[in-house]
């Protein structure tokens, strides 16, 4: 008998999508599942089968492995020679190239980078919240923190900052849907130059190394060059900027911990491995498309079906974490998926934990009176059935 079709993603459960995935969960540890547009696709709600699915080789993230044509985000052909649409030996070639240029020690050289941006727009907010009383948090600081980062990363020069950051809020978060595809298009020109400009005279950022990359005479061509310093600036921005407003807005309301952090800042660490469980806002992890029939959770999937591994409702699996739903920083098992695992993990997990603990440390620090400025419950949410992610945050607290 076929398993039967459900259609658990819909506006009413964005703003809390937990209690959705713990009555899938206990139902079955996989669905068939219809998407708001339309699509089908498999999906996985439990922690040992989403681990597993994040490393099984035979889960493609090429979509080319796609049965019924998938096109997501729909780039560019030029964007889209990127480390998340490709597997396997040339996932592991491009991969080799691209460390040789995001190295542990760039990261390190970052951090004070990092800490002054921090600063300069800590230094902002507090002017606002002096002049109004109160502010957005989500505009005044977690969604530039970081777009300045990447900038000095990809080194982006200062003129052109304004623009570059503006084409990449209207990518994220367009007036209405038909700027997407202009918004690329902008930045994929952007990118053009940066790499043009780069090979002409390169400087110590991140796309000059990259350029520079050789291994046994291979080296990245034009369109990998651009492509990844689109997913770059992709996969460095969104998840960080809602990580810096979901993560605040979970310590607000855990007066107790947010006290503990703020009397002793050594236990950030814990707190942002805890958020990066608790509040992380990607739902789910790249969707993959199996190259062969893979069982999963007693299913077989036949090939070329869309399979998403959801990333959210395994870090509210009982079966893994006692208490799922409790936020607390001094769990003892601190492990989760927010960052990948397997052949995929996050190449920029260094760079985001320091983002975060840095972003936390300097709020904390900068208003020892910090609070929000509406109820809880009169929060905007930026949520869809990927993402869940806050649009605004007022705060008081001068
Ligand atoms: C809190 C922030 C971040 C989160 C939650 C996050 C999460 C993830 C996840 C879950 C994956 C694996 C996707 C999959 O297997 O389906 C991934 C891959 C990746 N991330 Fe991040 N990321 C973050 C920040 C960053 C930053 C700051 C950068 C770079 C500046 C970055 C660059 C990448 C790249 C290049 C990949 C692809 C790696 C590969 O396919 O080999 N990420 N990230």
């Amino acid at each position: 008998m076929p398993a039967p079709l459900l259609r658990p993603f819909g506006k009413a459960t964005y703003p809390d999508p937990y209690p959705t995935y713990a009555e899938l969960r206990a139902t079955a540890p996989v669905h068939r599942v219809e998407l708001p547009d339309g699509s089908r696709a498999w999906l996985v709600t439990g922690e040992a089968d989403v681990r597993a699915g994040l490393s099984d080789p035979r889960l493609s993230l090429n979509k080319a492995h796609s049965g019924s044509g998938y096109k997501g985000f729909s780039l560019p052909p030029a964007l889209d020679a990127n480390l998340l649409n490709i597997d396997a030996a040339d996932h592991l070639r491009l991969r080799r190239l691209v460390s040789q240029g995001f190295t542990p020690r760039r990261v390190e050289e970052l951090r004070e980078q990092v800490r002054a941006a921090a600063g300069h727009l800590a230094d902002r907010l507090a002017a606002v919240l002096d002049r109004a009383g109160r502010a957005d948090l989500v505009a005044e600081f977690a969604n530039p923190l970081p777009l300045l980062v990447i900038g000095d990363l990809l080194g982006v020069p200062e003129a052109d900052r304004g623009p570059f950051s503006s084409a990449v809020s209207t990518m994220f978060t367009p007036e209405h849907p038909g700027q997407v595809a202009e918004a690329v298009d902008r930045i994929h020109r952007f990118l053009l130059g940066l790499v043009a400009a780069r090979r002409a005279e390169p400087g110590d950022d991140l796309l000059s190394a990259l350029i520079a990359a050789r291994d046994e005479g291979d080296r990245l061509s034009e369109d990998e060059l651009v492509s990844l310093a689109f997913l770059i600036l992709m996969a460095g921005s969104e998840n960080t900027q809602h990580l810096i407003s979901g993560g605040l807005l979970t310590l607000l309301g855990h007066p107790a911990q947010l006290a503990e952090v703020r009397a002793d800042p050594s236990l950030l660490p814990e707190a942002v491995e805890e958020l990066l469980r608790y509040a992380h806002p990607n739902q789910m992890a790249i969707r993959r498309f199996p190259t062969e029939p893979v069982d999963i959770g007693g299913v077989r999937i036949p090939p070329g079906d869309t399979v998403l591994l959801c990333l959210a409702s395994a870090h509210r699996d009982p079966a893994r974490y006692p208490d799922p739903d409790r936020f607390d920083i001094h769990r003892a098992d601190k492990s989760h998926l927010a960052l990948g695992q397997g052949f995929h993990y996050c190449l920029g997990a260094a760079l985001a934990r320091t983002e975060i603990r840095i972003a936390l440390e300097t709020l904390l620090h900068r208003f020892p009176r910090l609070a929000l400025a509406v109820p809880e419950d009169g929060l905007k949410w930026r949520a869809s059935f990927r993402s869940h992610a806050l649009r605004e945050l007022p705060v008081t607290g001068r």
